[in-house]
């Protein structure tokens, strides 16, 4: 997708269409007749209570790009998010092959993650009342908190082929997701400056309704993100490097030229500000904690000065190859 000569020519979406499609793969590809590595019994509860909860947060991620593809017009983009909800979908199966392979002595049940469960259908529709440009911020960061940091941090703490194998994979899909969120985010912002973005009036009765749901995915979504994500992550990335990377990322992107002016990241912005202020974080860092949804460890400002300018240098499709190269990393 990046090797075209020139960097600054705009994305060609036809071709992006063709690597979707041709890149496309089926969970019995992969080799499943391989011993999972022995595991003491607190690896292998963890690992598949992990790979269970995983299924689910796939699929989230399928909802979202299932709401992307209905908001567009253009058919080719649709084309494209209709592809990834088929790529989280195959995720979410892979992950549920995962469970059951690394469930070797069935030591208990493995049930979805209870806050999990009572979170989705809040999330289910709260997505609705996003704008589709709000809904892209909300892929981006999910898509690199929970599809990328998560996923991966898990893989190298089952450190087993099996798992590799499938995370190669999956891997393959995510660098076209995040290609295509951070192209979207730029979209997005080019229509806002040309004026194309403005929405009509939002009835009061909508307009109270959107405020409910996103009440309840914020109280929801704070148990939610605790245990499935930042509980896991102390025990598969417990130095918090990833962590810090994946809110590297999307704090590089929110301070992008031509971001950076959004309501939404302004806003997002501005709490991660009042974080970064000793003063202002004594009185308000609690509910800005609350309201961005994220661990004290990664709620101030993470980059330094160098990843800055070394960001504000390059396009969005740098960006996001950029984010996609820590994720394979090692
Ligand atoms: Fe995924
Ligand atoms: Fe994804």
């Amino acid at each position: 997708l990046y090797d075209n000569e020139n960097k600054e020519e705009p994305m060609d979406l036809t071709r992006m269409l063709e690597k979707c499609r041709r890149d496309q793969w089926h969970v019995n590809d992969l080799d499943w007749s391989v011993k999972p590595r022995p595991m003491t019994e607190h690896e292998e509860r963890s690992v598949v209570q992990y790979f269970t909860d995983m299924a689910s947060i796939e699929l989230l991620a399928g909802a979202l790009f299932e709401e992307q593809a209905k908001r567009t017009d253009d058919l080719t983009l649709r084309a494209i998010f209709e592809t990834f909800v088929v790529d989280e979908q195959r995720h979410s199966e892979a992950a549920r092959r995962l469970a059951r392979h690394y469930d070797v002595h069935h030591y208990q049940s493995y049930r979805t993650n209870p806050s999990l469960v009572a979170f989705k259908p809040h999330f289910a529709n709260a997505i609705q009342y996003l704008s589709a440009e709000v809904a892209n911020y909300y892929i981006v960061a999910g898509e690199l908190i929970l599809d990328v940091a998560l996923l991966r941090s898990l893989n190298d703490y089952v450190a087993d082929e099996m798992s590799q194998a499938a995370m190669n994979l999956i891997n393959r899909d995510e660098s076209r997701h995040i290609a295509m969120d951070f192209y979207m985010a730029e979209h997005y912002a080019n229509e806002a400056r040309a004026g194309r973005l403005e929405r009509g009036r939002v009835p009061p009765t909508v307009q109270a309704k959107a405020l409910w749901a996103i009440g309840n995915v914020l109280y929801y979504g704070r148990p939610f993100f605790d245990e499935v994500f930042f509980g896991p992550m102390r025990l598969v990335d417990p130095s918090g490097k990833r962590l810090r990377e994946a809110y590297k990322r999307i704090q590089l992107l929110h301070d992008h030229e031509g971001i950076a002016e959004r309501p939404f990241v302004r806003f997002m912005t501005t709490l991660r500000r009042l974080y970064d202020h000793p003063s202002t974080r004594r009185w308000l860092g609690p509910v800005a904690v609350r309201l961005a949804g994220v661990d004290t460890s990664v709620m101030g400002t993470v980059y330094t000065r160098d990843d800055l300018e070394r960001s504000r240098r390059m396009s969005f499709e740098e960006l996001a190859e950029d984010a996609v190269g820590v994720k394979y990393a090692s």
